[in-house]
């Protein structure tokens, strides 16, 4: 039985390929390499010790993708990472992100929906909430316009699947809306590497603090939040990997309740921008050079996730503190940059 991983080298797939072996699962990874590189794959090994099947695959390409099922005929499950994420590029670039996201998506689903039994993951985010009303936010509260083609082909991604679910009662799908992943593996073997200027604020902390960046520009310091900064729920990268590897055992061995589930992954708790700033100064023991500038357009004031369906029925709960990871994206960048 093999679990297929696309997008596997990226920052989250190649936790979550780490997690998905620490529990004797096989792996099969595709990446385009788009926005990641094959020397992930040494790092996966040398915590694992195992070497995942990699293929460069572009999912946009249909006949590939077909040929890749028709290849490997043993796939019972995939978690499905592959996609464009960059909010401010989506705005530039809207069909870009509506081919990679949601054409890839349909591909894969075309394929799974083949099977007598298949299990997909999908990799969606709080974004589909744009500004909730209330927090922290539950899974059920409203999906709003989305601010971005990004946060739109999350929207629309997750449709398909629940429209396709509907349909197909061979096809069982979660989708995990993440809140804010950070951090890296407490190995420092893998971790975020962002190309060019980071667009999210804990890779851009961490390079000001080796000093690859001059200054953080802080978004924001007029919103109404207790210190004037957005709140965010920060989740170390590694709990929201295990989750993933929880979420398909639940499908796997036939636990779900319903074809199609959804699940908020979170910590529960909200932390300013500020506080993230002070808890790198705690950690690395070092001072952070920002300024607060004006707000950036499209941001949001405060999303925190409330994780109580995660917690009583996958039975996941994120064990990482703030600190804690923001002290293993700290070690990463110092590792990197060595
Ligand atoms: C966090 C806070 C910024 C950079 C986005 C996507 C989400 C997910 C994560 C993919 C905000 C502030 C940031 C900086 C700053 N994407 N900030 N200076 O926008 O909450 O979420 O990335 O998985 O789907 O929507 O994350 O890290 O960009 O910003 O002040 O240089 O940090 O204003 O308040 P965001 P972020």
């Amino acid at each position: 039985m093999k679990v297929l991983v696309t997008g596997g080298l990226g920052f989250i797939g190649s936790h979550t390929v780490v997690e998905l072996q620490n529990k004797g699962l096989e792996v099969i990874i595709i990446d385009d390499l788009s926005n990641s590189s094959e020397k992930v794959l040494d790092g996966i090994f040398a915590i694992t010790g195992k070497k995942p099947i990699f293929e460069k695959l572009d999912l946009k390409e249909k006949s590939e993708v077909e040929d890749f099922f028709k290849k490997h005929t043993d796939i019972s499950g995939v978690i499905h990472f592959a996609a464009s994420k960059a909010v401010g590029e989506s705005v530039e670039n809207p069909l870009l992100y509506y081919e990679n996201n949601i054409g890839t998506l349909v591909y894969i689903l075309k394929e799974l929906s083949k099977k007598d039994k298949a299990s997909f993951i999908f990799s969606s985010s709080c974004t589909v909430y744009g500004q909730a009303d209330k927090m922290p936010i539950t899974e059920d509260a409203p999906v709003k316009t989305a601010e971005s083609p990004y946060g739109n082909t999350k929207q629309i991604g997750e449709e398909i699947i629940s429209d396709t679910c509907k349909v197909t009662p061979s096809l069982n799908a979660i989708a995990l809306r993440y809140f804010n992943p950070m951090g890296a593996h407490p190995s420092t073997e893998i971790g975020e590497l962002p190309i060019g200027v980071p667009q999210n604020l804990v890779p851009y902390i961490t390079q000001t603090g080796i000093g690859m960046r001059e200054q953080l520009s802080v978004f924001g310091g007029d919103y109404p939040t207790e210190d004037g900064t957005c709140i965010r729920d920060y989740i170390h990268v590694v709990d929201l990997a295990k989750a993933h590897v929880i979420a398909l055992q639940r499908l796997l061995e036939g636990k779900n309740d319903d074809n199609y589930e959804v699940f908020n992954l979170g910590t529960g708790t909200g932390s300013s921008v500020l506080e993230a700033i002070k808890s790198f100064e705690k950690v690395s023991e070092k001072k952070l050079n920002y300024k607060i500038v004006d707000r950036r357009a499209g941001d949001i004031t405060a999303a925190y996730a409330s994780t109580d369906k995660a917690n009583n029925i996958l039975g996941w709960k994120a064990a990482s503190t703030l600190d804690e990871a923001m002290k293993s994206a700290w070690d990463w960048e110092v590792k990197i940059r060595k």
